[in-house]
């Protein structure tokens, strides 16, 4: 078959032969009334399809040049100048988090930042438990506190309670894509001296205004996160993200991700600095090769370039992508108001709809319903569902009910609510939503809103 072809030629010919096969047996299939419509489905075409093979039949398979592209167009995308690829967005935040205990940030402008185990982290219990999770594992303390609905983020009156000696930090989900109040944590933050992450992974595309203009979220903050799992707004299958402007804080976020190690050449690349022989670190002997120092202990997060090379491909439609779903979501609201007034009902007797924040411009990950009192959410899930509309719960819910918090459950040296978590456990007992997904048309859109308007009356 590859006779008569150099290699760039019977490269060619397969991507080629990719992109037929894609367009042949990955079209999209038309929406037919009684099909299931999911919360979330990956877009995708050849394009995503030929770059995965490039990269497999280049077989370099680590991070390579596909990684580099990735972190590069990522990065000028959000306006930040430096981008890590990780495999998740699990892997994301942890890396994100664990930056914060280097040593590096002992001394940061006379100021002694490092986090220590026993030092605090104000969160929320509404939301993903690996935005928590490693502020547990590593021995620090989340605080969580209370989330306002119908905006389902964090509570900023309730920071300066949760604030004490030992707070370090802020690590926060912009939840379902509606920004959180990016104006109120910053000038907390700044106001004590504190880190804040922000967990991006479901907002990708979000902007938020401040004082001085807008900002994508996950740039605001010391840290963003995101992640590239298949429901996510772009996706690499598994894959995440960690960004920053902060050069010392990417110099230990890509320690902690490449194993802990002080060097800072790419795989597969030597003595970039040409100083891999003659530095004195720790109580090694001097000389000793900088390649297999280690500044941190670490982890090895990183993910591979066929991961990078769909991301790549996914970049370049992901404008389109958050612009679509801004449409779906506006569909959906009107729609559910409008449709439910000419049967005579008024939606927001039974439902309560989700409100984009202030100073936002949200990104919507999904389209967030709670019931209001005297409308059963089991009873309405069930009946969406029924009707092939498939719905999700905000995640956990409230972490602090769940198995994994039996083992610490009231032990105050492990975390600390502030106040009651009233609206964490209404989302917990009354929350639902539905998806947005780009690849949502208007007949899906409309079967959603018909559903859900039966179902809220029975
Ligand atoms: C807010 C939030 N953070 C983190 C994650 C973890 O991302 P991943 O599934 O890529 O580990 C998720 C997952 O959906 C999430 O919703």
């Amino acid at each position: 078959m590859f006779e008569n072809m150099n290699e760039k030629e019977a490269r060619q010919h397969i991507l080629d032969l990719v992109a037929e096969y894609a367009d042949s047996f990955h079209k999209k299939k038309e929406y037919e009334e009684g099909d299931r419509i999911s919360y979330a489905s990956r877009v995708y075409d050849r394009d995503e399809m030929t770059n995965l093979v490039d990269s497999a039949l280049e077989f370099w398979l680590t991070a390579g040049r596909y990684t580099d592209e990735f972190e590069k167009a990522f990065a000028g995308y959000l306006g930040v100048r430096f981008c890590s690829l990780v495999n998740s967005g699990s892997s994301a935040n942890l890396n994100a988090f664990m930056a914060l205990t280097s040593p590096l940030l002992e001394d940061v402008n006379g100021k002694d930042r490092r986090v220590r185990r026993g030092d605090e982290v104000i969160t929320v219990a509404a939301g993903f438990p690996t935005t928590v999770a490693p502020i547990i594992q590593y021995g620090a303390v989340p605080v969580f506190v209370d989330v306002t609905i119908p905006e389902y983020n964090i509570d900023v009156s309730a920071l300066e309670d949760a604030f004490s000696d030992r707070t370090k930090a802020v690590m926060v989900a912009h939840t379902l894509g509606n920004p959180f109040d990016l104006r109120a944590v910053r000038a907390f933050c700044d106001k004590h001296d504190l880190w804040l992450i922000e967990d991006n992974c479901d907002a990708l595309g979000s902007r938020y205004e401040m004082e001085d203009g807008w900002h994508f979220t996950g740039t605001v903050g010391d840290i963003g996160t995101s992640s590239f799992y298949p429901p996510h707004h772009m996706t690499m299958g598994e894959g995440g993200a960690v960004y920053t402007d902060d050069p010392l804080l990417n110099r230990i976020i890509r320690s902690m991700r490449d194993w802990g190690r002080d060097c800072v050449c790419p795989s597969g690349r030597d003595n970039l600095c040409g100083h891999r022989f003659d530095g004195q670190y720790g109580q090694l002997p001097f000389g000793y090769d900088h390649k297999y120092v280690y500044s941190h202990f670490g982890y090895n997060l990183k993910a591979t370039d066929m991961q990078a090379a769909v991301g790549c491909a996914q970049l370049k439609k992901f404008p389109n992508f958050v612009e679509k779903r801004k449409e779906n979501f506006a569909y959906l609201r009107n729609g559910l108001k409008a449709c439910a007034a000419s049967e005579g009902l008024d939606i927001e007797d039974k439902l309560i709809l989700p409100v984009a924040s202030a100073h936002s411009d949200p990104s919507w990950f999904g389209f967030m319903m709670t019931c209001r009192e005297g409308v059963d959410r089991s009873t309405v899930v069930s009946a969406v569902e029924a009707s092939g509309v498939q719905t999700r719960a905000l995640f956990a819910g409230n972490l602090t009910k769940h198995p994994c918090f039996d083992d610490i459950r009231g032990d105050l040296s492990a975390y600390r609510i502030v106040g009651d978590l009233h609206n964490t456990d209404t989302i917990m007992n009354s929350s639902f939503w539905v998806g947005v997904y780009p690849g949502m048309t208007k007949e899906m859109l409309d079967h959603m809103i018909g559903a859900i308007i039966k179902a809220v009356q029975l």
